[in-house]
């Protein structure tokens, strides 16, 4: 990638969510990079050296730093008005970006390009009552950066937020998404924002264990929100592992759900991860 379209930001915090596997970083904001909620970043570093666990990200002299030589695909967390960005990482042990990713400390450089991408953005939905936002694992940080600017509760009479997870420990922003539900309030006695957790591999109280796709298919995920899934006024929203994606979205076309067309606005809109 050539030098000028990319600029090198400086982490500015870390938070770790699961030791080993899953951490947020909070990067400076490159001037003049505008994106929409829901677009990603894409981040470059060094490749790790013969040898090494990753060359370091920030030698005292600017001179000297390495150039970036692996670039990945980063939705943003923060809001598109926030004046830092945020991403949200796994750690793939094998993987050649995340590891490195994932050894960033504050005050070590980290290259975005100058470019926002992507169109899991709510600009695809021309109107719709009901949103819901489906992800799995760091799917979440798609729909994150789209609270945080507060279009979903702005647009939507009822967003249902389901995030699907290995385990309890996995819900990263659990926190932040439940102050958000108690802002929102309620309509006709039911929260505005419903967040429906699912764990796979561990039992949640007040929900089943399991995949998301099981709950879709026979109906389980609508009677925990509480609300029916209707291509006349839902929107739906798919994130993250591309099995489930494919699955989901092939049960949802049965029920009417499809992604827009050339000048055909949709009622689905999916983005795989990998
Ligand atoms: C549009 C887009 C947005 C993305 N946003 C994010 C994000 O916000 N946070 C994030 O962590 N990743 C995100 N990714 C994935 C990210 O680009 C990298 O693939 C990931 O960080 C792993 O990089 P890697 O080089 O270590 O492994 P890679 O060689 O890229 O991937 C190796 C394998 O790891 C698994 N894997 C990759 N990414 C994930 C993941 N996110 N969760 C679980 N398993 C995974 C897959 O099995 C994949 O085949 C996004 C990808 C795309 C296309
Ligand atoms: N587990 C660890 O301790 C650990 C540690 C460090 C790094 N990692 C890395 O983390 C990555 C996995 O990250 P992750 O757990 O966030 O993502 P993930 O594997 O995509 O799992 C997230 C959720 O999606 C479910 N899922 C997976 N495939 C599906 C499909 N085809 N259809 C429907 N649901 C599906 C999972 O269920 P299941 O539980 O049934 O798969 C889980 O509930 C791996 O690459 C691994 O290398 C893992």
């Amino acid at each position: 990638m050539a030098e000028t379209q990319y600029t090198r930001q400086t982490v500015l915090a870390r938070t770790e969510w699961v030791p080993g596997k899953l951490f947020s970083l909070r990067v400076t904001r490159p001037e003049g990079f505008e994106f929409v909620a829901g677009q990603f970043a894409r981040l470059g570093l060094p490749q790790a050296g013969p040898g090494e666990n990753g060359a370091p990200a920030s030698p005292a002299d600017p001179a000297q730093q390495p150039a970036p030589t692996v670039w990945r695909a980063y939705s943003m967390v923060s809001g598109a008005r926030e004046p830092w960005l945020e991403f949200y990482s796994v750690v793939v042990p094998e993987g050649q970006f995340s590891p490195l990713l994932a050894r960033l400390q504050e005050g070590d450089g980290l290259y975005v390009d100058r470019t926002a991408f992507g169109f899991l953005t709510l600009e695809r939905f021309a109107d719709g009552q009901d949103l819901w936002l489906i992800a799995s694992g760091t799917g979440l940080s798609a729909y994150l950066s789209m609270f945080r600017d507060g279009e979903p509760l702005r647009r939507f009479q009822r967003v249902v937020l389901v995030h699907g997870v290995r385990s309890a420990q996995e819900l990263a922003y659990r926190d932040q998404i439940l102050a958000w539900q108690r802002e929102a309030g309620t309509l006709d006695g039911q929260q505005r924002l419903v967040y429906l957790p699912i764990a796979s591999r561990e039992t949640l109280p007040g929900a089943p264990q399991s995949r998301i796709t099981p709950l879709l298919a026979d109906g389980r995920l609508e009677a925990a929100a509480g609300l029916a899934l209707d291509p006349a006024r839902s929107r739906i929203m798919l994130c993250g592992n591309p099995g489930l994606l494919a699955d989901a979205r092939a049960l949802l076309k049965t029920r009417g759900f499809a992604p827009g067309r050339r000048g055909v606005p949709g009622n689905l809109a999916v983005e795989n991860y990998w």
